[in-house]
């Protein structure tokens, strides 16, 4: 299954993008990364072959097969299909090496143990945004009976007892983390008695995985709600199941439009998922319409105007379209404050949008930007993945070329991102190693947009 993704350290590609694009056409929103991470986890609860569809083909996605694989999972893989079967589990310990490149991978946790009532994995330790934490997740499997301790780094996990099951539990998350919901909604699939979450996280993709673990015969209410209630069932069965469309694509499609004042369509999407990226990009000054019920057009309005935005676990703001819509608001007139309240540390794209002649200050975790009336190519770095789209997004309104160093981290979350922008006619091109060499896929004219 594994695709060949470059690894940060021999990452020396380079994506060169000429600004001031006028986008045009359509574009085709892959599915969910987010959300075939943990559907991919899920599917190690289930002793039978899994099918999995819409599934994007992305570095993360690669190594979340790795991983599933180093615990004796089959996997494979015909263009966006994923057969999984978790039939044999032959490993209860994922590889340091593994987990320590996709902090996503902690997530095996849940149901490895729910299967095998032991499970070791490596802490995943902290990223560019934050320092993560894992300790909500672990709090609630001690509540479902599971004796954890962390040593040497890795969270040692095990239920003592004859049948080795996790017992149903009352568990109120201190925070509404994703990670965490994510986690003990797997876990409490298979465990004996009923878990009540509460304070849980109300995610798309929470729901997604809860449909996935319905579709295997799990007992699940109350996904997207506060509040969410698990019937564990003795096992579950093989089940065929499509991921929903990526809203943090989609969202970051349509900053693009946006902050290029162009009118694009994108689909597939699902509105209701979008509901405060809509609300902020009208406030801003854009037109946005349904064409259909899972398709949207974006279209200028009369400027772009500053706007607040602060953001919150959902239904609030998406921390992951932070980066994106604060690209969008150095060139919106007039002063907009950004709050990450998500993440401690996810304001290192302000550097690099300054080096684009972009004007933001930063006090804690507020931004204060002053919108420009234009932002100049210039070379960044990425340092995170939703920094590298917000990259992307400024160098398409910016005067002359941006070239983007980092894009490892661009190729963790977007799928095709520079063949999607250059069918909407922008002008760009990835280079290779010593930045001479050209790679195929980037011819330099822009491709006619459909
Ligand atoms: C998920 O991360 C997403 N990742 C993130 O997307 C996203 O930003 C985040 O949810 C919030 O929406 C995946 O789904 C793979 P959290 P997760 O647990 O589950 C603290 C992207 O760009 N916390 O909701 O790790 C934590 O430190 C990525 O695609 C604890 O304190 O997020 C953070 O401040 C980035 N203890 C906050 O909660 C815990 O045990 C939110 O984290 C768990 C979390």
């Amino acid at each position: 299954m594994p695709e060949t993704h470059s690894s940060p350290e021999e990452d020396k590609s380079v994506l060169q993008i000429w600004g001031k694009s006028s986008l045009k056409g359509h574009v085709t929103i892959s599915g969910a990364k987010n959300s075939a991470l943990v559907v991919m986890a899920g599917a190690l609860l289930c002793p039978q072959d899994c099918r999995l569809r819409n599934v994007p083909s992305l570095a993360d996605v690669s190594r979340m097969g790795e991983i599933l694989a180093s615990l004796g999972v089959k996997l494979t893989r015909q263009g966006d299909v994923l057969d999984i079967n978790a039939s044999y589990i032959g490993q209860s310990t994922a590889p340091y090496e593994l987990v320590s490149q996709l902090r996503a991978s902690f997530f095996v946790i849940g149901p490895v143990l729910a299967r095998l009532g032991v499970a070791r994995v490596p802490l995943p330790g902290g990223c560019a945004i934050g320092a993560r934490p894992v300790d909500l997740h672990v709090r609630g499997l001690q509540a479902m009976g599971a004796d954890v301790h962390i040593e040497h780094g890795t969270v040692n996990a095990y239920v003592k007892g004859p049948s080795r099951r996790l017992k149903g539990a009352k568990i109120y998350l201190d925070y509404p983390s994703v990670g965490a919901t994510e986690t003990l909604m797997m876990a409490a699939t298979l465990a004996d008695g009923e878990t009540i979450l509460e304070n849980a996280a109300q995610e798309p993709e929470v729901i997604d995985l809860a449909n996935f673990c319905r579709a295997m015969g799990a007992k699940i209410q109350g996904a997207g709600t506060k509040t969410i209630v698990i019937s564990g069932v003795p096992s579950l069965h093989s089940a065929d199941y499509a991921i929903i469309p990526d809203r943090v694509e989609a969202a970051t499609f349509l900053v693009a439009g946006a902050i290029t004042q162009s009118e694009i369509s994108l689909s597939p999407v699902i509105p209701d998922h979008l509901t405060a990226a809509i609300a902020k990009l009208r406030a801003i000054g854009a037109l946005i319409t349904p064409e259909s019920p899972n398709c949207l057009r974006i279209s200028p309005g009369h400027g772009l105007t500053a706007t607040d935005i602060e953001t919150l676990p959902y239904p609030g703001f998406p921390t992951d379209m932070q980066a994106q819509f604060m690209a969008l608001l150095t060139v919106s007139e007039g002063d907009s404050i950004v709050t990450e309240t998500v993440f401690e540390n996810r304001l290192r794209h302000v550097a690099e949008l300054n080096r684009m002649g972009a004007d933001i200050r930063v006090k804690g975790n507020h931004a204060v930007i002053r919108g420009v009336p234009t932002l100049s190519g210039a070379p960044v770095v990425a340092t995170d993945l939703r920094a590298s789209a917000a990259l992307v997004v400024a160098a398409l309104a910016a005067e002359g070329k941006t070239t983007i160093q980092g894009l490892h981290h661009l190729d963790r979350g977007y799928e095709n991102l520079d063949t999607k922008l250059q069918k909407l006619g922008v002008k760009l091109q990835r280079l290779q190693g010593d930045s001479t060499t050209e790679v195929e896929t980037a011819p330099l004219t822009p491709i006619a947009p459909n």
